[in-house]
């Protein structure tokens, strides 16, 4: 198979799937290198669409509306070509308050339904007495990307002609002359280091990007979940508190999420203190859930950039594209993404996306203008 005319994916999580599948329905040669897939993000997180239960602003709830606007048809999409289903509900999410006017002050509740105790308790029956008032967004959702819609883009990259090679660590990006990215150099499981050429490259590798490029401004932020097994349909909304969130998957298991934790760096391993804070968030939310069986417990590591806001397109090198620093918002953000990054790879034809809302997201747009001498996006 003739390398050069391939697509390299640097990353395997959901970014990385979410581009290999788009840029391979387009017809390009895809293949995905990674390390160890199962520590994506896109593994760990809960799923949630929430761009206004999470209260989001700016240009980064504007990308957060537009994605969650397309995430249907993405996943109709990822549905018809691997024959998974990718587990999106459209549940809404409810953000719980314990008074009225921290309510009214929340950043999106113009977007939201406002909710009384009462009203409250008809949609999170069980909800803890501390919570008095309530926003519902009904049009926020989820997807269990845990169980279902990482392996259903696996299968639907697979039947697009995605080539994987998990285990494969990027060690270095290869320039020519001019500084454009003509290949990378990687060690494979088998531990012989190689080079692969190629025409192009999308950096997604989440929390660990500034590992290969480090002047992306992008960190680890730990956070730790585990699951209990609830009785099927015993909460149909997300419940989205002050530092616990409560999603329900559709057969009852309850996803608990999850700590912050920017000074963890990358230390892997729960914590007591996390998880007794996992746990004392799901008692106050809703306390008969305190005695249902523990399934699982996880951690991993959110990117987060200095805004909080992803990194997406043209990158420090010609050549390199970037789709990574996603930080809580990688579910949420992945249909767009692609959509944006998979784009401005064609070339200059103009996207539907204004090219303000693209500017908002320039990997250099933490740096004094004067300094920032690359191209523009697209
Ligand atoms: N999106 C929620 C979180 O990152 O915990």
């Amino acid at each position: 198979m003739s390398t050069d005319a391939q697509t390299l994916i640097l990353g395997g999580g959901l970014m990385g799937l979410a581009l290999a599948h788009t840029l391979a329905r387009q017809g390009r040669e895809v293949a995905v290198i990674s390390r160890q897939r199962q520590e994506a993000a896109g593994f760990v997180a809960a799923g949630m669409l929430a761009p206004h239960a999470e209260g989001l602003s700016g240009p980064l709830l504007e990308l957060g509306q537009l994605s969650l606007a397309r995430t249907p048809d993405w996943v109709a999409r990822i549905e018809a070509d691997g024959g998974l289903d990718c587990g999106l509900r459209n549940c809404g999410i409810v953000v719980p308050f314990t008074t009225a006017a921290e309510r009214d002050a929340y950043p999106t509740a113009c977007f939201g339904t406002s909710l009384d105790r009462r009203g409250l308790e008809a949609q999170v029956p069980g909800i803890g007495p501390r919570w008095q008032a309530a926003l519902l967004f009904e049009q926020d959702g989820q997807i269990d990307n845990r169980r279902r819609l990482m392996r259903a883009l696996e299968r639907a990259c697979v039947e697009r002609g995605v080539r994987f090679e998990e285990g494969s660590e990027v060690l270095a990006l290869q320039t020519d002359a001019g500084g454009s990215l003509v290949g990378i150099q990687l060690r494979r499981a088998d531990g012989e280091q190689t080079c692969r050429s190629c025409e192009q490259a999308v950096l997604t590798g989440g929390a660990w990007s500034a590992q290969l490029l480090p002047q992306l401004p992008i960190v680890p932020v730990k956070g730790q979940m585990l699951s209990l097994q609830g009785p099927r349909q015993a909460l149909e909304r997300v419940v989205f508190g002050p530092g616990t969130y409560l999603v329900p998957r559709e057969d009852g298991l309850l996803v608990v999420g999850a700590t912050v934790e920017p000074e963890a760096g990358f230390a892997a391993g729960l914590t007591p203190a996390g998880q007794r804070q996992l746990e004392a968030g799901l008692a106050e939310l809703l306390p008969a859930a305190a005695d249902w069986p523990p399934m699982e417990r996880w951690w991993g590591f959110r990117p987060c950039t200095p805004d909080q806001g992803p990194l997406l397109g043209a990158g420090p090198i010609p050549g390199l594209w970037l789709a990574t620093g996603h930080h809580r918002n990688g579910v949420l953000l992945a249909a767009i993404t692609a959509e944006l990054v998979a784009g401005l790879m064609q070339g200059p034809a103009p996207l539907a996306t204004p090219a303000r809302l693209l500017r908002a997201f320039r990997w250099d747009r933490f740096r004094p203008r004067a300094a920032a001498s690359d191209p523009p996006p697209g």
